[in-house]
């Protein structure tokens, strides 16, 4: 099992499009299971469009964070071919009610990596917080999307010193930049300002309105378009 999230302090920088499309892509050759740790809920949104909220609030990522709960049984088959914990908005309880049980950081991490599947993909909120953390402490990849703003720099140094944090508390997390939503050139000049700074992916996923309106209809991408390939590539990289 290859535990990847993705992650960014930074909002809207494509951490849901890039999590459910790369999670799309690997499941043509895995078995992938989706972990929503965003109480926005946006992933689970795509995955799960049609199911009752109640029903995904007595089953998904918040028992997994606060009650102990047995992952195996929170686990939804959704109609693209993955499986998936799903959020709810009642997720933002869960910094809360474990604000005073440092140690389920760990436990869950490890019952996650047992679970059967290939890869967990794993969406994460922006900013600091206790899902955030507890997305950075299970991962292997630490996959964060940049785009080409001000504030991206700055983002990414957060991002560093608390993979670093991690990795002093036992992990082996690898960070890797992918270049999001941004135009060719945008992807040029990041890549040459960032030069050493930070490893990035090798395939950069370009700003497209087919990543945008597949997103907000809930479909996979077009077969056959550029932003497939993209995604394609991302892929074959992370596997
Ligand atoms: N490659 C892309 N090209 C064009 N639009 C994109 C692309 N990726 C994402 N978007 C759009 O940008 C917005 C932000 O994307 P997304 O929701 O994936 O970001 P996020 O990092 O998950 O945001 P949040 O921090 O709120 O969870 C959405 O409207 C999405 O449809
Ligand atoms: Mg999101």
């Amino acid at each position: 099992m290859k535990i990847i999230i993705l992650s960014s302090l930074k909002g809207g920088v494509g951490k849901t499009a890039i999590s459910i499309h790369l999670a799309l892509e690997l499941r043509k050759r895995h078995n992938v299971v989706f972990l929503d740790l965003d109480p926005q809920a946006s992933a689970t949104d795509f995955l799960l469009r049609d199911t009752d909220i109640d029903q995904l609030d007595r089953r998904g990522a918040l028992q997994l964070l606060t009650e102990a709960a047995d992952p195996r049984e929170l686990i939804w088959e959704t109609g693209f071919g993955i499986d998936c914990i799903p959020s709810t908005l009642h997720l933002h309880r869960a910094g809360i009610e474990m604000a005073g049980d440092p140690g389920a950081m760990l436990r869950i991490a490890k019952e996650v990596r047992c679970l059967e599947y290939d890869y967990a993909i794993v969406d994460s909120p922006p900013g600091l917080s206790y899902e955030f953390r507890q997305a950075i402490n299970m991962a292997d990849i630490v996959l964060s999307p940049m785009t080409y703003d001000r504030w991206a720099v700055q983002g990414v140094g957060m991002l560093i010193d608390e993979v670093a944090k991690a990795r002093k508390s036992g992990g082996s997390q690898r960070l890797l930049v992918v270049p999001s939503i941004v135009s060719g050139s945008e992807d040029e000049k990041l890549r040459q300002d960032m030069d050493g700074e930070v490893e990035f992916s090798r395939a950069s996923i370009l700003r497209k309105g087919v990543v945008k309106t597949a997103l907000g209809r809930g479909r996979p991408l077009p077969s056959g378009s550029d932003s497939e390939e993209q995604f394609h590539r991302l892929s074959k990289e992370l596997s």
